[in-house]
């Protein structure tokens, strides 16, 4: 890409900024943190509300499977060992096929015939659980019709701690409220759909630089372990635990943990994080699956929580395993106990079951490796050659559900009343790379890892390949065309002297700029993953400088994976509207039309703030590693203020605050009311036992290494992980460099940690604030419930997103919280509706570090009811 070095040096210069403002340093509280142990790990619970069924009928189906098999269920074939990114072995004596797990949270990846949803982070600017749960069951349906089991989606973590986190647009909102209710919603819809969503990334895995040593080293950086995300308990709690406790509450059947380590533990191997708050706290009753390499021990992690490890190798296509033999070994070695190889396999089936893939099952029908019909099925290997891609068409008619997400999503930031266009502009023009089609296609990079062209999805495996991709171009033209105008477009930036003689010449310009970012393994333009500046590329600012300079009729239109510096175009009466539309998908010019040209009124609200700079936001990233050699230490000391809560405790203005956008017509809102529910039942700790590990009567574990062994007529395929052993003696198997890698280290202790193996006792008494899927359930009962009258009185019918914000009052507080939100569809001019919220007692809690639970304190409590963080018509008290 063309740039010039003022701009590069300007960059540059960003980034020490930045480096600066990530204060994280070796005199802080939270350097060097580390993270307690919990063991064991919590084994399902078959009186959990809702699963029941499940439950019962994977502990039957798993008390039919040998030890092999379950070691089968638990561990990945390799890197590019299957069809799927993710593949587990099969089970042929019960015809049970290997399970398929694949990305997406934007559709599916590595294939063909899907579609390309709107992104995350753009779906949660509309506010609209029937948006999110579409889009789950949409995606959910491309899913099942492609034979996959599993669909690595919807992101969480990232939540979104600091605007130029490379994934922050995989997930929804830096707020964890809004995230919350997005991903609840998004779970429901892929569940429904018969597959298993997988919750991703558990957690605190806030940015791309440094989440992987190796991947950090290729970059140049010496380092040897992940960086540590350092957290304290309130936080984790009420920021970036929030939105995973809803997702558990909402029945994810997987959760993946993360590349980064929290508090100096791997997130796959993190005790307190999987055993004590996942399973035990939230009382998650599906699996742990690893993110891809994020396994860094076998026994340990096993008994750490984690049930199912991918892609299976140690590192790709490397031909060991932490697991596969080496599990089975342990197991009859009685290292790991029966009961958590068991709670293992139980726990996979026990999602499977949740979600009725039994009911589902289609046969995988694509190849991730190739996108030609043949191919090898092992591509691990080159192994089994034959037709390996169906080519199904699964779409549907998800294109205009994803052609409404995306109006529905785009936020209307700056109008002086030149939108809505009428179509009988009288001379058209467009302007930037960013309106047209990629000089190579929409997939011309692999992984949609460079930025030519309309931006309409971020990089990585975030992203799914795009059946077509409408550019603002096109439709705008189609627009205009259709009413017998004049359009005329410029997709070079740098064209300066074409630019400002077709600028000039314009009745009406339309701008259009860019900001990119996605995952860490590609880095881009410099961007390694993570954004550099939060500026806008390829010059978009000059670009906008330059028509502007000679057309006072200026719209500017951003896609961008989150908040971009506005500069001084903001301000500049020559620009007349600014318009944020995100990463809308497949879709994206007619989604944008539909808003520009009035068919849709926006009703998209901001679900991040746009502050000045990037210093504004108080948080950054860390990138150059502030440890020598060692895991670079990225200190949360911001503790629960990201985003609008930092820059309402800091008195910071923004540009424009979280929960804004503008509509064609205007709202008033009015008469607030407060009900409290009566007879509310007192908080009570929760305080159940559980009962001892269950026992599955399967077949009895052999200790003869015999049984074990290879199968004569196995014909293997290279590099692929088997649960067999090589050898009869233990060293000599694993000590083979086809199967396995040696796990036992002299000194046991290291990796099986007191209690571990216990599974007669069960953890006692359960977490206090557990006790359901979710947490305690106590936490969900209503307190209050909160109206007013929102009346549209403006000239045109809209939708408006009616948003609640509490202040919990203590000095550790944020000002105000998100604690409620509705988009209010279609209201007609003059007309007045009922917004109404309820607020839970979760919703009014914080977490108290000394009790371990959650408390309402006794601070006085305020509600507040309006269109935007900072518009906050309405007041009042809570009567505790
Ligand atoms: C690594 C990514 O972090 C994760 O999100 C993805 O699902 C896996 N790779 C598999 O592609």
């Amino acid at each position: 890409m063309r740039i010039t070095s003022t701009i590069a040096t300007l960059a540059a210069a960003k980034l020490v900024a930045s480096q600066a403002l990530n204060d994280s340093n070796p005199d802080d509280a939270l350097w060097g943190a580390t993270s307690p142990p919990y063991y064991p790990s919590p084994w399902v619970d078959e009186t959990t509300e809702g699963w029941e069924t499940a439950i019962r009928k994977a502990k039957e189906f798993v008390g039919q499977l040998t030890l092999l098999e379950k070691v089968n269920l638990t561990t990945g074939v390799g890197w590019e060992g299957g069809p799927c990114v993710g593949n587990v072995g099969a089970i042929p004596r019960l015809g049970f096929p290997a399970l398929c797990l694949q990305d997406s949270p934007t559709g599916i990846r590595f294939t063909d015939y899907n579609s390309a949803f709107t992104s995350g982070g753009t779906s949660a600017a509309s506010w609209d659980r029937k948006v999110w749960y579409d889009r789950g069951y949409g995606m959910g349906e491309e899913t099942r019709d492609k034979g996959i089991d599993v669909l690595l989606a919807p992101v969480v973590g990232p939540l979104g701690r600091s605007p130029a986190g490379g994934r922050n647009w995989e997930g929804f909102s830096p707020d964890p409220y809004l995230s919350g209710v997005a991903v609840a919603e998004s779970v429901k819809g892929v569940q429904d759909a018969g597959v298993i969503a997988c919750t991703k990334h558990y957690i605190l895995n806030e940015q791309e630089h440094f989440r992987q040593g190796p991947e950090s080293r290729g970059f140049g950086f010496n380092i040897t372990d992940s960086i540590s995300s350092n957290v304290d308990d309130k936080t984790l709690h009420e920021l970036y635990l929030w939105p995973f406790a809803d997702a558990v509450r909402a029945g994810t059947g997987s959760i993946m943990c993360s590349y980064n380590q929290i508090n100096n533990t791997y997130g796959c191997e993190n005790s307190a994080l999987l055993n004590g708050i996942l399973k035990g706290e939230l009382g998650f009753q599906g699996f742990v699956v690893s993110d891809w390499g994020a396994q860094h021990s076998g026994v340990f992690s096993a008994f750490a929580g984690l049930d199912m490890t991918m892609p299976g190798d140690t590192t790709f296509s490397s031909g060991y395993a932490f697991w596969g033999p080496n599990l089975t070994l342990a197991v009859t070695n009685s290292t790991i106990p029966e009961w958590r190889i068991d709670d293992m396999a139980t726990r996979i089936m026990a999602a499977y079951y949740f979600v009725g893939r039994e009911k589902n099952y289609v046969e995988t029908n694509f190849n991730s490796w190739t996108t030609q019909t043949e191919g090898w099925e092992n591509a691990i290997g080159n192994k089994n050659w034959g037709v390996v891609n169906k080519h199904v068409d699964v779409r549907r008619e998800h294109a205009k559900q994803i052609r409404d997400a995306g109006a529905r999503s785009t936020v209307l930031l700056k109008n002086n009343g030149v939108l809505p266009l009428t179509g009988k502009e009288k001379f058209t023009a467009v302007f930037g790379s960013d309106a047209g089609d990629s000089l190579y296609g929409p997939n011309g990079c692999s992984d949609r890892g460079c930025t030519n062209g309309t931006l309409a999805v971020g990089w990585g495996s975030g992203t799914s390949a795009f059946p077509y991709l409408i550019s603002p171009l096109t439709a705008i033209a189609n627009e205009v065309l259709s009413n017998g105008g004049i359009i005329q477009g410029i997709t070079d930036d740098y064209a300066y002297s074409q630019i400002a003689a077709l600028a000039s010449q314009a009745s009406h310009a339309l701008v259009f700029v860019n900001s990119d970012s996605g995952e860490g393994y590609i880095s881009f333009d410099g961007n390694i993953g993570d954004r550099n500046n939060l500026t806008v590329w390829h010059a978009g600012e000059t670009l906008i400088q330059n028509v502007t300079a000679v057309n006072n009729n200026t719209i500017v239109v951003i896609h961008s994976v989150g908040p971009v510096e506005l500069g001084a175009f903001v301000d500049n009466e020559n620009v007349t509207a600014i318009v944020w539309a995100g990463l809308p998908g497949q879709e994206s010019g007619n989604s944008l039309t539909d808003v520009l040209y009035g068919r849709v009124n926006p009703g998209g609200k901001l679900p991040f703030t746009i502050g000045k700079s990037r210093e504004d936001y108080g948080t950054d990233l860390l990138y150059t590693p502030n440890n020598g050699e060692d895991a670079p230490q990225d200190n949360f000391n911001e503790g629960v203020f990201i985003d609008y809560r930092s820059f309402d405790k800091n008195g910071i203005e923004p540009v424009y605050e979280f929960g804004f956008g503008l509509s064609y017509t205007n709202f008033s809102y009015s008469n607030l009311k407060i009900t409290k529910h009566p007879n509310v039942p007192a908080y009570a700790p929760n305080n159940a036992t559980n009962a001892f590990a269950p026992s599955l009567n399967s077949t009895p574990v052999s200790t003869d290494l015999a049984d074990y062994q290879f199968p004569d007529d196995i014909d293997r395929v290279p590099l692929f992980i088997y649960p067999y052993l090589n050898s009869t003696s233990a060293n000599a198997s694993y000590g083979d460099s086809q199967a396995s890698e040696p796990y036992a280290a002299a000194d046991t202790s290291s990796y099986i940690p007191e209690g571990s193996q216990d599974g007669t006792a069960q953890w006692k008494n359960r977490h206090p604030a557990g006790g359901a899927p979710g947490g305690n359930p106590r936490l969900y009962d209503v307190l209050f419930t909160v109206t007013a009258t929102v009346t549209n009185t403006g000239g045109v019918v809209g939708d408006e997103v009616a948003q609640l914000y509490v202040a919990l009052g203590g000095p550790d507080d944020p000002l105000y919280q998100l604690r409620g939100f509705d988009r209010l569809y279609d209201v007609q001019p003059g007309q007045s509706v009922t917004f109404g919220a309820d607020l839970t007692r979760r919703d009014l809690s914080s977490w108290d570090t000394v009790k371990g639970d959650w408390v309402i304190t006794d601070y006085e409590k305020k509600v507040f009811v309006g269109k935007s963080s900072r518009k906050l018509e309405l007041e009042g008290a809570l009567d505790l």
